[in-house]
């Protein structure tokens, strides 16, 4: 399989946007839950992008962009730069509605009052990532191609630790982490998943 793993563009947003929807159900296809479709990208894509531009990476292949492993280097910084950026501005296109039952109201709700890592996994493993690969590219190699490229990133630029919450309902990506030499934490929330670098 032809894939080549290149720095994220701006004009590849879009892209993974979609990417975010078509992998969003625990890894699987999340069409036509969302009332909004882009509320997914909102949340898990643009916070990186729009800040760590540097720690984004994108699979390519013949069809286009097919994949991306987005980072932060310090989860906290980004998660204060956010804050007065990014969630501040959603904040007012997308109120909240605590009495609100359909999935868009979760995402929403993660607008409002983001999640974080617990500090005793967050000063030892201080950076985060997402990783997506669209089921045409997944399998051959490059989630790890992608994710080594990553890691690297997040290496030179001085980090000691990376973590990644898990859907517990997505199996395959619990393996591939654990193949990888992840460490798994159970926590009150979703598993996270560590490793030194
Ligand atoms: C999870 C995901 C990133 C893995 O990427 P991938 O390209 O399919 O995985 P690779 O082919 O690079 O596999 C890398 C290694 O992990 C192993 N591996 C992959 N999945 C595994 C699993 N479920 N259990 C055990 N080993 C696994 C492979 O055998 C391979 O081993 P090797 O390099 O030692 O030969 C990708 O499938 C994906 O994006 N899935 C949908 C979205 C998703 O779930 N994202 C993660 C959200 S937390």
């Amino acid at each position: 399989m032809l894939i080549e793993i290149r720095s994220f563009r701006q004009e590849d947003l879009g892209d993974l946007y979609q990417i975010a929807v078509l992998t969003g159900h625990a890894g699987d296809d999340a069409t036509g839950m969302y009332d909004d479709p882009k509320l997914l990208g909102h949340v898990f894509v643009a916070p990186y992008t729009i800040n760590e531009p540097d720690l984004a990476f994108v699979a390519v292949d013949a069809s286009g962009v097919a994949g991306y492993a987005i980072g932060s280097r310090d989860a906290r910084v980004l998660e204060r730069a956010l804050e007065t950026g990014w969630w501040h501005e959603l904040r007012n296109r997308y109120p909240y509605d605590a009495a609100g039952t359909d999935p868009d109201q979760w995402l929403i709700e993660r607008i409002h009052r983001p999640a974080t890592a617990p500090d005793e996994i967050v000063d030892r493993y201080p950076s985060e990532f997402h990783i997506d690969l669209l089921p045409r590219c997944q399998g051959h190699g490059v989630g790890r191609q992608i994710i080594d490229r990553l890691l690297m990133a997040l290496r030179q630029a001085g980090s000691p630790g990376v973590h990644c919450g898990v859907d517990p309902r997505n199996l395959a990506a619990i393996g591939f982490y654990q193949h990888l030499g992840f460490e798994r934490i159970d926590t009150a929330g979703p598993p996270i998943f560590v490793r030194t670098l």
